[in-house]
């Protein structure tokens, strides 16, 4: 049956990578008989342009009913004094549709070793993945603000931890079978309660190791050990900071998806990083990070295991051809890397 995807293309970079990442799907569709069709929705600073919210009835309404949602990314200094800003839109977004569990692989295409600030005996053996609780947290507890004073609230209750852990410890299940769960036990009372509940839902996974570690040393140890990580797993707020301090594994933001799934619905796919005002409309933004999201999306929504296979084969092969942008240090533009990306598929 044909599937229904929404698009939203969003600000800045948002509109170029799309486009990229909708090129390489139109590519590679046709190739495993894969069946879809797209809507695209105003979201974000462009819906605040448009109709005034950045999250409009109609983008959600279209969002809920679909079968999977490719997002680009949001947001932009033109809009840091805006009534409601585009990123509210997103949150409301995670939060109406339920997506708790963000999915933020990381790991370092072999072309790309040479080209990461790290030294290569570090990154050798990379390949780990990011759990960030998405729905809750301080990002979504009470907010206030006036001149002399601030507050956020970080609330975290014993189910959204425990549906979280187990996402990451059914992943690790899949894979290398180790699971460091990442907190602020020493101080904070959501953290002790946080790996109270770890150690109860490892129980019934004796096949998994769970660890624990605190935030602070834990960002460290992401760059100086990062091979020892299988799934790292933390809240909302301190997975936000780690996923983006692992890009500088491979070196730059513009190369790393994003799966976030709900419990029941539609799952949504985009890169972690956000609209890049500083190079937005210059055609020279990573596109891959779109790319590699849209295979995300054939697999983990559609079971498409060899569309997504065509896609990270074609990503690997156009980056050890030495097809760079220049976020990775070469002067390939965005419409140059995705068409050798296309050019690549299944060759
Ligand atoms: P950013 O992630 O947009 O950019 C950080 C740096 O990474 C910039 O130098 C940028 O040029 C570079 N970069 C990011 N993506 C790239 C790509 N695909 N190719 C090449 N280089 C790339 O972070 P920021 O500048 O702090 O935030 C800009 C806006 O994006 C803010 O409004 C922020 O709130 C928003 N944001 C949105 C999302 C999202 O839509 N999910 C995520 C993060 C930030
Ligand atoms: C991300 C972004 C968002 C977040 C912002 C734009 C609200 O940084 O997707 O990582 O903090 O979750
Ligand atoms: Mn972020």
């Amino acid at each position: 049956m044909t599937k229904k995807i929404v698009t939203l293309a969003g600000d800045g970079i948002g509109p170029e990578i799309m486009a990229a990442g909708l090129q390489v799907l139109e590519a590679v569709a046709p190739k495993i008989n894969f069946e879809y069709e797209t809507k695209a929705r105003n979201f974000g600073g462009a819906a605040i342009d448009a109709d005034g919210h950045p999250l409009p009835d109609e983008t959600l309404a279209s969002a809920k009913s679909s079968d999977a949602i490719l997002l680009a990314a949001i947001g932009g200094p033109q809009y840091n004094d805006a009534e409601v800003r585009p990123e509210q839109g997103l949150l409301e977004l995670r939060k109406e549709l339920g997506l708790f569990a963000n999915i933020r692989p990381v790991q370092i295409f072999e072309a790309l070793k040479h080209l990461s600030p790290l030294k290569a005996e570090i990154i050798e053996g990379v390949d780990f993945v990011v759990v960030r609780e998405l729905t809750g947290g301080i990002y979504f507890g009470e907010h206030s603000l006036n001149k002399q004073f601030a507050r956020d609230v970080n609330d975290y209750s014993y189910e959204e931890i425990e549906r979280i852990i187990r996402v990451a410890f059914d992943i690790a299940r899949g894979r290398g079978k180790k699971v460091t769960s990442v907190d602020k036990q020493n101080v904070l009372a959501t953290s002790k309660l946080w790996r109270i509940v770890a150690e109860e839902v490892a129980k019934d996974y004796p096949d998994v190791q769970l660890e624990h570690a605190l935030v602070d040393s834990l960002a460290m140890k992401m760059i100086t050990n990062p091979s020892d990580f299988d799934v790292i797993v933390t809240e909302n707020l301190f997975g936000d900071i780690l996923s983006d301090e692992s890009s500088v594994l491979p070196g730059t933001l513009g190369v790393m998806p994003s799966a976030s799934h709900a419990q029941n619905g539609p799952s949504l796919y985009e890169p972690i990083h956000g609209s890049a005002p500083d190079i937005a409309g210059l055609g020279i933004a990573n596109p891959i990070s779109m790319i590699l999201s849209v295979a995300m999306m054939l697999r983990e929504s559609f079971g498409e295991t060899t569309g997504a296979q065509y896609i990270e084969d074609a990503v690997n092969k156009t980056l050890l051809d030495g097809v760079l942008t220049k976020d990775l240090g070469g002067n390939a533009s965005l419409d140059e890397m995705t068409s050798a990306i296309i050019n690549n598929l299944c060759v």
